[in-house]
């Protein structure tokens, strides 16, 4: 069995996803389970090179997890052509312009979501992708969640029976930076200019998760909030918030589907997860977070029976059967980068490509100009 290896530059390393998320969770797992398997027995190894702005901060990532290779200059990284795959994970503003760059390099590219901040330019960097045959791929990491790979199994056990509607809560309390409380998210998350807001964020998240698992999204109703107008930012300064810090919106699916899918980074949990979807079906319904999910057939609906003079008897939340975990579940990330390197490769299937990046740059963007116009706007087809 041989092993063949991989170049791959990773650009943003040093942020909160790239170094979590790809390079630990992801690349350096990879590569000490000794490479992706593929389905004639080969290996591929990973041979990252590792890109950032500061060539120590790098270099010493690098040397952390076992890392032979880092640089700060991504043009010099580009023209390796040992290094056939470009990674981005750094800032959304620059990274339509990074995919550009890369793919004009005759690169393979894969990046986080969002691909852009502006629809234009998500489709001119995917047309530009198919343009010159190179594979390409986006972050879609919430399908690959135990949680929801579970109601991926209960819509193909055809447990739900009809979908009737779906309703999301994601969020948490950030803190504002201010009594001696840290914020947990970088200060960018709550300035436009630098790419900030809730439904650039979380949009482009309920787009694919929608499409793939309940139905493709056909209009959009969203309303957005600033509830915490001014935070303090890593160095201790007040800073204005110039974006949404919440979205409560409304999709209209396919096959009469409604989803409603509210998301907050100004609100305190008193629910199961981080993020919870309760799905209602004709035959059944579900619940799911990030891990577990919860059941309740038809035949086993209780009977409550509303009486506002009596304290309720009913436990509900007690009426619910958990699913078992039948199979162990591998982080996210590291089984999309699996599955992409798979389809560099050998040609795998891949659905998760710019154009699926495109479309949640494209519900942002409608979620946006909903709330602005206040109104619905249906979702057109995207095509490049
Ligand atoms: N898939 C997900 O669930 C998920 C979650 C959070 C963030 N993201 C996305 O990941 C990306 C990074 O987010 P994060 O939370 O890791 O942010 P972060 O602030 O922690 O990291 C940003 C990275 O970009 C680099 N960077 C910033 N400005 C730069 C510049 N001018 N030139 C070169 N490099 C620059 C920083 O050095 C750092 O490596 C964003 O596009 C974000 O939308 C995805």
């Amino acid at each position: 069995m041989a092993t063949q290896r991989l170049g791959i530059i990773m650009n943003g390393v040093t942020g909160r996803m790239g170094l979590n998320q790809h390079l630990v969770r992801s690349i350096v797992a990879i590569r000490k389970q000794g490479g992706v398997l593929l389905s004639n027995g080969d290996r591929v190894m990973p041979d990252p090179i590792l890109v950032g702005r500061n060539a120590e901060r790098v270099a010493a990532l690098a040397k952390q997890y076992g890392i032979e290779r880092s640089t700060s200059d991504l043009d010099a990284a580009l023209k390796n052509p040992d290094d056939t795959v470009f990674f981005d994970a750094a800032t959304t503003q620059m990274r339509t312009d990074l995919l550009t760059k890369a793919i004009n390099a005759g690169k393979h590219v894969y990046c986080e979501k969002p691909i852009s901040d502006q629809l234009d330019k998500a489709l001119a960097v995917a047309k530009l992708a198919k343009e010159k045959g190179i594979k390409h791929g986006v972050v879609q990491d919430k399908l690959f969640l135990p949680g929801l790979r579970k109601i991926q199994l209960l819509n193909e056990s055809g447990f739900f029976g009809k979908i009737l509607s779906v309703r999301g809560e994601f969020g948490y309390w950030v803190f504002e930076g201010d009594w001696g409380q840290p914020a947990q998210r970088p200060s960018w998350n709550y300035r436009k200019a630098d790419g900030g807001g809730i439904i650039l964020d979380m949009l482009c998240h309920w787009r694919y998760v929608l499409d793939n698992l309940f139905g493709n999204v056909k209009a959009v109703s969203c309303l957005g909030a600033t509830h915490i107008p001014s935070r303090i930012d890593e160095n201790g300064k007040a800073y204005k918030a110039d974006v949404d810090d919440a979205a409560y919106a409304t999709f209209e699916l396919e096959g009469g589907v409604i989803a409603q899918i509210n998301s907050s980074w100004v609100t305190r949990v008193k629910r199961d997860d981080l993020v919870t979807f309760h799905d209602d079906g004709t035959h059944g319904s579900a619940v799911a977070g990030l891990t577990r999910c919860y059941t309740q057939h038809r035949v086993n609906t209780p009977r409550p029976v509303w009486n506002p003079d009596e304290p309720q008897t009913m436990k509900f939340q007690d009426q619910w059967e958990e699913m078992p975990d039948n199979t162990v579940y591998d982080n996210g990330f590291k089984v999309q980068w699996e599955g992409f390197i798979r389809h560099l490769v050998e040609d795998a299937p891949w659905k998760f490509d710019l154009l699926e990046g495109a479309k949640g740059v494209q519900l942002a963007e409608l979620g946006l100009k909903s709330w602005a116009e206040r109104r619905w706007l249906d979702v057109p087809e995207l095509k490049v």
